[in-house]
């Protein structure tokens, strides 16, 4: 699969990224009820298919997704899988989660993630959300202690503005952002996607497919009840009647380039300028093969084009 490096000096990363959030299974931000066997056939059909890299999270599933990523790779060699995580969202013993970058936190987190992940160091260390209670620069500093002391190797940053990222960087360079980006949800062009470009921050883009809605697969009958999806604005009015348009409306161009509608909304994101890879939910073996593939598709310039003039009509 086509790799990209990571930031200025990061490993090669493919294109697309396994993103694990849903196999969590269910809590308050739950994608409804989940199989650990479908979980661990999506994570190994995705490496099969030649993904080198997974982004996971302690608060996915309260710490359950970090657990089934580790009980996924027995038997693969851990230089083999490139592995992140995330810092910043804590839970109670009710399963409250709340924002958390003071450096201590940090430190108890760190911890946890190594241990349910049964590994001894973290590949990208992540903050997961910006924490208004903790000065950045606090939050940053002991990233930088952590990849010191080898507990990870580097260290980037979740849903950062450019100030936020301007702050981080003054202290020691940001190797990669992780921002929401997909064809419906365009916010970082304006600003963060230029600057990471400039500054050779790593970007990796995540809910390339709206959470499921792109594929044209996905409605709101078909989500369980505990499924946060329910909560999205992607998944009510207006939105998401516009996004059912569009997806007619990008259908007869997946269907001409004999490719899905989740492959072309993938691949469209992996073909905008600043984007190191794609982060892409799979819930099963099947859905992570079809993602897989989307990083062998070409869209050529006036593919591109024709793209475009449909998101130039379409209203968030
Ligand atoms: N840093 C952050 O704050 C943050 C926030 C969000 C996400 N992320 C990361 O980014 C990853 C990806 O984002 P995401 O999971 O939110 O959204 P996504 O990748 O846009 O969508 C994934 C969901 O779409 C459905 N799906 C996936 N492939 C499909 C296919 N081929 N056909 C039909 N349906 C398919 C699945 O749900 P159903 O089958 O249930 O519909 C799957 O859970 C996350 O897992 C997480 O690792 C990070």
């Amino acid at each position: 699969m086509k790799t990209r490096q990571l930031g200025k000096d990061g490993p090669q990363l493919t294109i697309i990224g396994l993103g694990t959030w849903a196999i969590g299974g269910p809590w308050d931000w739950g994608w409804g009820p989940q199989k650990d066997e479908d979980s661990i056939a999506a994570i190994r059909e995705s490496l099969e298919q030649g993904i080198n890299w997974i982004d996971t999270a302690p608060v996915y599933g309260l710490g359950h997704a970090e657990e089934v990523v580790a009980r996924a790779l027995e038997g693969y060699k851990r230089e083999e899988v490139f592995i992140a995580t995330k810092c910043g969202l804590v839970w109670d013993d009710r399963g409250r989660v709340d924002r958390n970058l003071h450096p201590e936190s940090i430190r108890r987190e760190i911890e946890a993630s190594l241990k349910r992940l049964k590994t001894d160091y973290v590949d990208l260390y992540q903050h997961h959300w910006p924490d208004q209670k903790t000065p950045v620069e606090e939050s940053w500093a002991v990233m930088v202690r952590l990849q010191e002391e080898g507990k990870v190797r580097y260290i980037g940053v979740c849903n950062y503005d450019v100030p936020l990222l301007k702050r981080c960087s003054a202290i020691a360079p940001v190797q990669s952002l992780q921002p929401p980006y997909s064809m419906v949800k365009r916010d970082i062009e304006k600003e963060i996607l230029p600057y990471c470009h400039e500054h050779q921050i790593g970007v990796v883009a995540y809910s390339p497919l709206q959470t499921g809605l792109l594929t044209g697969k996905v409605s709101k009958e078909r989500l369980a009840p505990d499924d946060w999806r329910h909560k999205s604005e992607f998944f009510k009015e207006p939105k998401y009647s516009r996004v059912q348009k569009l997806v007619e409306q990008l259908r007869p161009i997946a269907e001409r380039k004999n490719i899905t509608l989740a492959q072309l909304a993938i691949a469209w994101v992996v073909s905008q300028t600043g984007v190191t890879s794609a982060i892409v939910g799979a819930r099963n073996a099947q859905q992570a093969r079809e993602n897989a593939a989307a990083a062998e598709v070409e869209l050529t310039p006036a593919d591109l084009q024709e793209i475009d003039a449909l998101l130039a009509d379409f209203r968030p």
